[in-house]
């Protein structure tokens, strides 16, 4: 370590993951998570108990990135936190945490958007998008097209009015009595399904805007009428059923990112976020960039879902701006682009 390194802890505890990154130079070193299993017997997560479990993980995880990176505590030039958006319990955790840290070792805070550094992710690892391109961020808490014109500035040029596309898969996954966290799950049987067997709705917002909560009412009147005919009708179909979800989901994913694609003249393409690793996107996405000329960047899936290493990256930009925060900042649940 030299004195002009820059070398930075990272904190993210946004929603049910604890994590910890370090960062030196733009170069990440390690990305701690702890997840959070005690969700999954509730089908969703409870905010309560997110905030106990980032105040028990916080110091355990911090330490592993310290101990993994070789980095003392005294060589570090500034400490980075999610501020928001995302549940305010669990961001209070990261945020005091953070603010307890620069305030004892004297050092710079650096507040961070969580959705900025789902963007951002793209740059930890090679190859990286060129400017300006357009990022599709998928995740159960949201659904956005940002248009990307550099690292720090971005503009969010559609987004859903409802439900996240993740929790459209959670939801309908759950009206099929699968567990949480659905989405997976609902991948995994539609690749033995045929995705024409049943015709669920492909909701057409105006502009770049997306909707999927009719998706979720549309699946549950379905299901109600066919069980009554057939009371084993979800499993007999369970691969049909996650198969024609999965490719409504899909399709209003890319009417909308084609269209953003072709408005703003762009021929890079990212995606982030938990539903990226979707294989029926990923297969779907990947024959579009052939035949469109798209050049597509997906993240390794440990930096599609929540990280800190993405808030390291985020942070690092933000360092080499000296833009930092005072220590009087708070967490934000809803906090814009
Ligand atoms: O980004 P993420 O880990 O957490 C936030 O919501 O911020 O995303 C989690 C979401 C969940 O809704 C989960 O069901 C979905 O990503 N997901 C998937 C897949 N893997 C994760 N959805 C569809 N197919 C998958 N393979
Ligand atoms: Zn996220």
């Amino acid at each position: 370590m030299d004195t002009n390194d820059i070398s930075i802890l990272a904190i993210e505890s946004s929603c049910d993951e604890t994590s910890a990154s370090i960062i030196i130079n733009g170069k990440v070193l390690n990305n701690i998570v702890a997840t959070q299993s005690v969700h999954e017997k509730y089908g969703g997560v409870v905010p309560e108990l997110a905030s106990r479990a980032h105040q028990e993980n916080i110091i355990p995880v911090v330490e592993q990135a310290l101990r993994t990176s070789g980095i003392r505590k005294d060589q570090l030039s500034a400490v980075a936190f999610t501020r928001g958006p995302g549940l305010m319990g669990a961001l209070l955790v990261g945020v005091s945490f953070a603010k307890a840290f620069a305030y004892a070792r004297k050092i710079p805070l650096i507040e961070v958007n969580h959705m900025q550094a789902h963007v951002l992710a793209h740059f930890i690892e090679d190859p990286k998008p060129n400017f300006p391109f357009i990022c599709l961020t998928v995740s159960g808490g949201h659904t956005q097209l940002v248009l990307v014109k550099s690292p720090l500035q971005m503009e969010v040029i559609g987004q859903t009015r409802d439900d996240a596309v993740g929790e459209a898969f959670d939801k309908t996954a759950k009206l099929l009595g699968l567990p949480y966290p659905g989405g997976p799950l609902i991948d995994r049987y539609a690749k033995a399904g045929n995705p024409k067997a049943f015709d669920f709705p492909i909701t057409r917002m105006p502009d770049l805007d997306y909707s999927f909560s009719g998706i979720k009412t549309a699946v549950l009147y379905f299901l109600r009428d066919q069980l009554k005919e057939n009371p084993n009708f979800i499993s007999e179909n369970s691969a049909d059923l996650c198969a024609s979800i999965q490719y409504s989901l899909i399709e209003m994913l890319l009417i909308k990112l084609k269209a953003a694609l072709k408005h703003y003249r762009i021929k890079e393409v990212a995606i982030a976020g938990g539903v990226s690793a979707n294989s029926g996107l990923r297969k779907t996405l990947t024959e579009l960039a052939e035949q469109n000329g798209w050049n597509l960047y997906i993240p390794k899936f440990e930096y599609c879902t929540d990280n800190a290493a993405m808030i390291a990256m985020a942070a690092h930009f933000k360092y080499l701006q000296s833009d930092f925060t005072s220590l009087e900042v708070t967490p934000l649940a809803k906090m814009k682009l």
